[in-house]
């Protein structure tokens, strides 16, 4: 990836989309496989560093070989510094690893140099969502994308964050009570225009 913000993604479909969906770091992928079947005028990228992940959501679609896909298997941040400005309508960041070491903050995935970067490859009006059930993540994540100019935090209550948005597709992470997700909060940002 040369990270030169270049990267125009429409070059790398053959088909038009509606819109580009990136998820990043999608764990087994099964969300990403059901986004895929609810809205497959979408074209999609999904980036995912681990192997066991990668081949699990390549199980869930190998029948069909879809053409709105593209995969990459490394850092997302390497694919997102190539990706041209504004090329991105909605950019999905669920239960990113905590970090919990103060000496690892930097290495959080939602952090103030890499929100600039995503500011800048949402198109205004696209969103930001993110999710996660550590509290002190949530309390980073939400406090560093509310104070970050270009986005505007779209919650009018607390309802809002305790509760997956309309349409939400649930991991079994998410769905499996004490035994997986703890208090999820779920946090919608609109890119400002
Ligand atoms: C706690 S898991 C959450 C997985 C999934 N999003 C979910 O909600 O079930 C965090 C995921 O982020 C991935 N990840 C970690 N660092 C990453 C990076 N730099 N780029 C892309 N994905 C990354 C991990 O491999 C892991 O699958």
């Amino acid at each position: 990836m040369a990270e030169d913000a270049a990267l125009n993604p429409q070059e790398l479909f053959t088909a038009p989309y509606s819109k580009l969906v990136l998820e990043i770091g999608f764990g087994q992928g099964e969300r990403l496989a059901e986004m895929m079947e609810q809205q497959p005028d979408n074209a999609y990228i999904g980036c995912e560093p681990f192997q066991n992940g990668m081949s699990n959501f390549l199980l869930l679609v190998e029948d069909k070989k879809p053409e709105n896909l593209r995969l990459w298997m490394d850092d997302a941040m390497q694919l997102v510094r190539s990706l041209s400005a504004a090329s991105i309508d909605a950019l999905y960041i669920l239960n990113p690893d905590p970090w919990h070491k103060s000496k690892h903050f930097k290495r959080r995935m939602v952090n103030p140099v890499n929100l600039d970067e995503f500011a800048r490859v949402i198109k205004p009006g696209g969103t930001l969502y993110l999710s996660t059930d550590v509290p002190d993540l949530a309390d980073w994540m939400a406090a560093h994308t509310v104070n970050h100019p270009a986005f505007h935090w779209t919650a009018r209550s607390k309802a809002d964050w305790e509760n997956p948005p309309k349409g939400w597709i649930s991991t079994k992470y998410e769905t499996k009570g004490a035994k997986g997700a703890k208090k999820m909060c779920y946090f919608v940002f609109e890119r400002k225009a």
